[in-house]
């Protein structure tokens, strides 16, 4: 900023054109102190050269090569207060210019690129105040006569300039002061440097304080606020230089680049702010080719921060969904044709329905489905598991299971194994489980001592098989009521095969999560944690004095005392009153014979010590009739024993935990049941 005087260059051509044109008389009176256009579609501007109003709404001063456009407000301002408005000291305010503010909306789009920077896209944007829009008034050596005041956009380099991209403040041709491009950051006063031939929009605001006479411009990107420092700031006394009413409007040229300057809005305002322009409603630009690539710097990070984001999210779903993606490794090649894949027991039960639910148990949910393929009936045991521990061998038992057939077998058509669960897949009963029947749940009717006594016959035959028909002894651990399942012919079915393994697989006692169901376990098994053929015939024996007398083997006594049904049945034995706890729903309709072996075989595999119980080929021989069942004397000494060595069978701990689980199946019993 030197202060010297200069012309710049679009004067020139202003005159040429307005030497060659007549220009209307500036006709109007100044009637108004502020104006507003918010976009410039059906204003009348007064307009010279190759500035046009686009049907976009936009002010286009220039558009192409070698060009010169101006427009300008077409009524005149008055910017110095006449007598007549002066109050305090008449003769100095009517001197004095009015305090006055603009701002306008712009861009400076250069349609082709290059890299010669001597050579940016033309003179810029100027904003004018002359006293007369008719322009051939204007003094070309840029005196004092001129009367001219203006704020240039600069894109091009002039004597005097510092730079080809640059603010400046101009009296009659003579800098006030210049600065880059730019603006300060309201929060920590930082310059932010700017291209104003970009194409970016950016908006300019001019303020001149009449008492001060200080002239601020101030430069920021749209849709920005005005930053509160203004980017140059110059103290001049303008009543020297605006002498009258005067028009204020813009001047740009092009010389050998192409280029497009734009004004979108606009707003003027006397001894006030200029009125706010609401950028969201000016007209917007035409899309160019240059803008693409710009387009596309903005573009480029939203979309792949958003892209990142999406990954992002689809791999915690996937995650997620990671739980119910089906597992299958290596050792498991051997069972595939008893591996069923996740996505047909999804259809099959319809993704787990609700109204598919047959069953909640002691380990798991069991669904009814009906296979894709083969149209078979199953129920699918979803079982949950943490560890995979002994997952390996559990399977292979579980595929070995598979291939046992017995008529009182429940078949086991397979498995899916997921993260944290395991599928099992049976064979669909429609009678259900026995237990709904004996305890009148689900208006199931009441089974005849004849049911009765073939489902006991069945499940021993099929205890049997699994004992001691089958290549290798498979012990079942969780014999009961509920396990026992009625196919539609109400054949009993020992149902929910190794579970129990599952559970009790390779865990020290004091851990050991103990399957089974109080008053079907075995003393020995709460106190070993080991399971036997002979367990299962403990459980058995249970199982059969629950069918035949209708009672659950443990009940709950009014003071919160265990009712042992092996010591009612006992007491029934000593008073020689048998028969008077076989089941009342029978309404006295069974077979004494029947009823009395039952519950004499009953009492004999529910003995404590696992080596006085019979086998379960001595028990169908029994049921069988083939042979005699030997003599249970009241005074027996190991039966005395029976109920107090039951009672100790379970630890207290054990038994409150139990019955506070309703006194239903027990699945884990432990100290430290993690619960389920
Ligand atoms: N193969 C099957 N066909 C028809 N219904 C079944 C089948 N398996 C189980 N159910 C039903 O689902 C219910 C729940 O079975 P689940 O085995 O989970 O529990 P539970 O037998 O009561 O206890 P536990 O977990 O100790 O075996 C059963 O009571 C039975 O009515
Ligand atoms: C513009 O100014 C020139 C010279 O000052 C004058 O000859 C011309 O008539 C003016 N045009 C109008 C329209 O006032
Ligand atoms: C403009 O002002 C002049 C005098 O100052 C007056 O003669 C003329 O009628 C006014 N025109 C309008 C449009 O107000
Ligand atoms: C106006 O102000 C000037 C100086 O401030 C003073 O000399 C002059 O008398 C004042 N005029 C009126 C009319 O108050
Ligand atoms: C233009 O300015 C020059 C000097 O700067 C002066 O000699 C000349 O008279 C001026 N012309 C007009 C028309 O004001
Ligand atoms: C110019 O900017 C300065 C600094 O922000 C401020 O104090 C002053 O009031 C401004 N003047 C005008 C006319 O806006
Ligand atoms: C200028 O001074 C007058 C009188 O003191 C005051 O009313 C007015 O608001 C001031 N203008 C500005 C822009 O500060
Ligand atoms: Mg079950």
């Amino acid at each position: 900023m030197n202060g010297k005087k200069y012309v710049p260059t679009w004067y020139f051509p202003l005159l040429l054109y307005c030497s060659l044109h007549l220009i209307p008389a500036a006709a109007g009176n100044a009637t108004d102190d502020e104006f507003i256009y918010t976009g410039f579609a059906d204003k009348e501007l007064t307009r010279f050269g190759n500035a046009r109003i686009m049907p976009e709404g936009f002010l286009m001063l220039t558009n192409g090569k070698s060009q010169r456009g101006h427009a300008f407000h077409p009524l005149p301002m008055m910017f110095r207060r006449t007598s007549a408005t002066a109050t305090t000291n008449g003769t100095e305010n009517a001197k004095a210019v009015r305090s006055f503010s603009s701002t306008f909306v712009f861009a400076i789009v250069t349609t082709t690129t290059t890299d010669d920077t001597q050579q940016q896209g033309g003179q810029g944007i100027v904003l004018v105040v002359v006293p007369k829009a008719n322009l051939s008034d204007f003094n070309t050596s840029g005196s004092a006569s001129d009367h001219m005041f203006s704020v240039e956009l600069d894109t091009n380099i002039d004597s005097g300039d510092s730079n080809n991209n640059h603010v400046g403040i101009n009296i009659d041709g003579e800098s006030l002061g210049e600065k880059k491009a730019g603006y300060y950051e309201d929060t920590n006063g930082q310059f932010c440097g700017l291209s104003l031939v970009s194409g970016n929009v950016m908006r300019v605001w001019v303020d001149y304080n009449g008492n001060t006479t200080q002239v601020n411009v101030t430069l920021a990107p749209v849709p920005m606020n005005k930053p509160a420092k203004p980017l140059l700031s110059a103290r001049h006394d303008l009543s020297s230089v605006i002498v009258g009413d005067s028009y204020i409007g813009f001047s740009s040229s092009t010389d050998t680049l192409s280029t497009v300057h734009y004004v979108l809005g606009w707003s003027f305002g006397l001894d006030m702010p200029a009125p706010a322009i609401d950028v969201a409603k000016l007209p917007k630009l035409p899309t160019r080719s240059g803008s693409q690539s710009k387009t596309m710097v903005i573009a480029l990070p939203i979309v792949s921060v958003v892209l990142v984001i999406f990954i992002v999210i689809c791999v915690i779903l996937v995650r997620k969904r990671y739980n119910y993606v089906e597992l299958r490794e290596d050792w498991e090649v051997e069972f595939g044709p008893h591996r069923i894949p996740y996505k047909d027991l999804c259809q099959a039960t319809q993704r787990f329905k609700n109204t598919n639910l047959l069953g909640v148990g002691g380990f798991g949910t069991v669904y009814k489905g009906v296979l894709p393929k083969s149209h078979v009936e199953v129920a699918v045991k979803k079982v949950s598991h943490q560890s995979r521990q002994g997952m390996k061998e559990f399977i292979a038992e579980v595929v070995s299971i598979g291939r046992l057939r017995h008529r009182n077998i429940v078949q086991l058509l397979g498995y899916c194994r997921l993260k944290d669960e395991l599928l099992l897949v049976y064979d669909y009963m429609p009678n259900g489980s026995l237990d709904k029947y004996l305890y009148g749940h689900d208006n199931k009717p009441v089974l005849s001592w004849a049911q009765r006594f073939l489902i006991i016959k069945g499940i021993a035959s099929g205890l049997y098989y699994l004992h001691e028909e089958w290549e290798q002894v498979v012990v079942h651990r969780d014999i009961k009521a509920s396990n026992v399942l009625l196919d539609n012919e109400m054949n009993a079915r020992i149902g929910d095969f190794g579970l129990a393994k599952l559970y009790n697989h390779g865990t020290e006692l004091q851990t050991t999560i103990i399957a089974g169901t109080l008053g079907y376990l075995a003393p020995e098994v709460t106190r070993t944690g080991k399971a036997s053929p002979l367990t299962d015939v403990f459980s058995f024996g249970a199982f059969l004095l629950e069918v035949t007398t209708g009672r659950k083997p443990v009940e709950q006594g009014t003071e919160g005392d265990l009712n042992m049904l092996v010591d009612v049945i006992f007491e029934h034995l000593a008073r020689d009153s048998l028969m008077d706890v076989v089941d009342a729903r029978l309404q006295g309709e069974f077979n004494a014979d029947e009823a009395n072996l039952a519950l004499k075989l009953g009492l004999l595999c529910s003995h404590p010590l696992p080596n006085l119980r019979p086998s379960m080929r001595q028990v169908m021989q029994y049921l069988d009739g083939q042979s005699s069942l030997p003599e249970i004397m009241p005074s027996h000494t190991s039966f005395s024993m029976l109920s107090t060595a039951q009672s100790q069978g379970y630890d207290s701990y054990v038994i409150s935990k139990t019955l506070s689980a309703s006194m239903g199946s027990v699945g884990q019993l432990s100290s430290f049941s993690s619960g389920r």
